[in-house]
Order: C-alpha cells, then structure tokens, then sequence
C-alpha cells in the first residue's frame, strides 16, 4: 500500500489498452484504490480475462471491445460506460502498436498501422471521451515512449507516433484546462515482462546492455509506472497539466553516453 486508501474512491476510471501489460497493471491500480474500471481492447478473450482479474480483486469492473483506429467503435464504448457508472473522471491511452523494422524496409502500411493504433487511437480515445468527463476534476493520462524524444534505430514509426502523443497533450492540456480536464503523459523505461520489452530486447545481451545504459542499473515494474498513473490522477496533482513525466529509472539522462569507464581508467 503507497497511497491513502480509497484514495480514488467515486472515480470512474476508463483504460484504452487496458488488457495487459502496463495498462493492466494502471487499471488494476486505480481499482485498488477504489475507481470503478472499464478496460477497452480488440481482443473478447483478453477484455474478459482483465474483467475477471479486476473482480477477483473486488474491483467493480467493465469491459468493452473495440479497436481505437475505428472512431465509431470507441465512441460507442466511452458511452456505454458513461452510462454504466454515470459518468467518467479518468482516461488513460495507452493502446499501443511496435514492431522492429528499418525504414527502408517498413511498408507504407506498416508504417501507417503503428501511427493510426498510438496517434490517431489516443486522438479517438481522448475526443470520445470529452463529453462524459466529470469536470472539473477529470485527468486523461497519455502513455508515451522514450521513442517520442529520442531516436532509435528500426523504430521511426513509433517515434512519429509517439511525438505526436506528446503534442496531443500538451494541446488538449492547452485547450481543455480551463474546464478542469487535465492531461497528462507518462513516458515509461524499460518494464520487465511486457509486450513491449519482449519485442524490443529480443536477447540476454541487449537486455544486459540496457541495463548497463540505466542509471539505476535495473528495469522497472508495471507496478512503479502504476503509482506514477495513481498521483497524476488523484487530487494531489491537481495542477499538474501537460507535463510528459518519465519513469524510467533515469533512462532520458543518457546512461548510454556515460564516460564512467574512461574516468576510471583515467584515474587509474
Ligand atoms: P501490451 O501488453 O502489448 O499492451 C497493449 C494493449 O493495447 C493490449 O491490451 C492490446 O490488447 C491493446 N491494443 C493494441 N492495439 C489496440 C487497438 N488497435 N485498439 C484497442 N486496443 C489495442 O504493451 P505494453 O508493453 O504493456 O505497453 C503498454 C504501453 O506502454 C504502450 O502504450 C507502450 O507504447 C508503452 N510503453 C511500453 C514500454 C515497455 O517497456 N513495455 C516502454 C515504453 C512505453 P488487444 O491485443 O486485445 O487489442
Ligand atoms: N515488421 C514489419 N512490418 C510489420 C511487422 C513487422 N514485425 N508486423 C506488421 N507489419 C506490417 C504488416 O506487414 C502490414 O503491412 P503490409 O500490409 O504492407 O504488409 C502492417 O504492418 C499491418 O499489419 P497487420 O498484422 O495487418 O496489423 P494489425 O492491425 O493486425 O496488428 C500490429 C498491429 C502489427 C502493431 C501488431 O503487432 C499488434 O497488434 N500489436 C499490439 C501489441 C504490441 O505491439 N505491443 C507492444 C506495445 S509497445
């Protein structure tokens, strides 16, 4: 227990992705913490694994499927759980594609697939979710990625669609805080047992050599990306707006380019 309980208590929570891996775990955190949770994914089996998972732990919760690239498909999701628990305080995107390819051998339709789940997905949450919000009060969580701001190799349709993600919320923060809509984004590091690591590190030597690049010289858990999630959209970040918050163990700060070793043996 890291926070007061029923520290989210009367929220109604709604989590774009919320059927495995990091989102799973934010949508088993707010429940915890007392939200009623709607998870949305392509996957019937998926929403209802999540769904069961979140009651097993007495969490009151929802599932809808549906794919974010289709508007009309959120739009009827966001509604129906409006209707379900009256109304909705938290939106967290986190709907994600990734894959490893080189530009020059990604297809159009490659690069096309990742911009349209990420981008256009977290536009299509965030604008279907707009009329529901309980305002003032109401925080939209954005998940990002390192990719956003720096660049990697084989990963040039994730970086375009996750620097959008991050304009997006610094736009709709921009526009929508007057009315007490705070949007913010999460930019998480390298998690351990997710999709995402799975794909990206494929070998015992890659992950060692990120681990070498982490300042804190380990992974995180979807569980510290969670508690990130659980203050953004409580009450004590009440004027946190737009801010794109890493959690990364220090990852951004470039352990990559760390002149450690040349100090050592200079010192020797
Ligand atoms: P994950 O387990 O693959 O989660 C992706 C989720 O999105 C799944 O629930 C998936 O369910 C759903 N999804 C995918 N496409 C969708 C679509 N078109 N419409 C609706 N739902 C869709 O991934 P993860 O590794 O935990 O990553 C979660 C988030 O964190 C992503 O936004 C990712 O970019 C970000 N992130 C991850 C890491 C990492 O270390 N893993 C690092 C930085 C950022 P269905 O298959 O049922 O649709
Ligand atoms: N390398 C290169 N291109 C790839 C690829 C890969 N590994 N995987 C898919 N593509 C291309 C396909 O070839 C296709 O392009 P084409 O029509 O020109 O051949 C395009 O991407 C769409 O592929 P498709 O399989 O039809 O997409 P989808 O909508 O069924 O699935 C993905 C979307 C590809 C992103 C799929 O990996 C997915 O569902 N991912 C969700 C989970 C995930 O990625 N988690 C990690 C989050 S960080």
């Amino acid at each position: 227990m890291t926070f007061v309980p029923g520290l989210l208590k009367g929220r109604v929570a709604f989590v774009a992705g919320g059927t495995s891996g990091i989102n799973l775990g934010i949508a088993s955190a707010l429940g915890e913490y007392g939200a009623r949770v709607a998870v949305f994914s392509r996957n019937a089996e998926r929403v209802e694994g999540a769904q069961r998972l979140l009651a097993a732990g007495g969490v009151d919760a929802m599932g809808y499927v549906g794919d974010v690239r289709e508007y009309a498909s959120i739009e009827r999701a966001m509604g129906a759980c409006a209707e379900w628990a009256g109304g909705i305080d938290i939106v967290v995107s986190g709907a994600a594609g990734n894959f490893l390819c080189p530009a020059n051998e990604l297809s159009a339709n490659g690069f096309r697939t990742v911009v349209d789940i990420d981008l256009n997905g977290t536009f299509n949450v965030l604008r279907s979710a707009y009329p529901h919000l309980r305002r003032p009060g109401a925080s939209i969580i954005n998940i990002s990625a390192p990719q956003a701001t720096e660049v990697y190799f084989a990963q040039v349709h994730v970086s375009a669609a996750k620097a959008g993600v991050d304009m997006l919320t610094r736009s709709l923060a921009s526009e929508w805080g007057h009315e007490g809509i705070r949007v913010n984004a999460i930019v998480p590091g390298p998690i351990l047992d997710t999709e995402g690591m799975a794909r990206l590190a494929a070998s015992e030597e890659i992950r060692e050599a990120w681990l070498q690049a982490n300042p804190m010289r380990r992974f995180g858990t979807a569980r510290e990306v969670a508690n990130l999630a659980l203050f953004l959209c409580s009450d004590a970040a009440s004027y946190v707006n737009g801010a794109i918050i890493h959690c990364d163990g220090g990852q951004v700060l470039g352990g990559g380019r760390d002149f450690s070793s040349s100090w050592a043996a200079l010192k020797k």
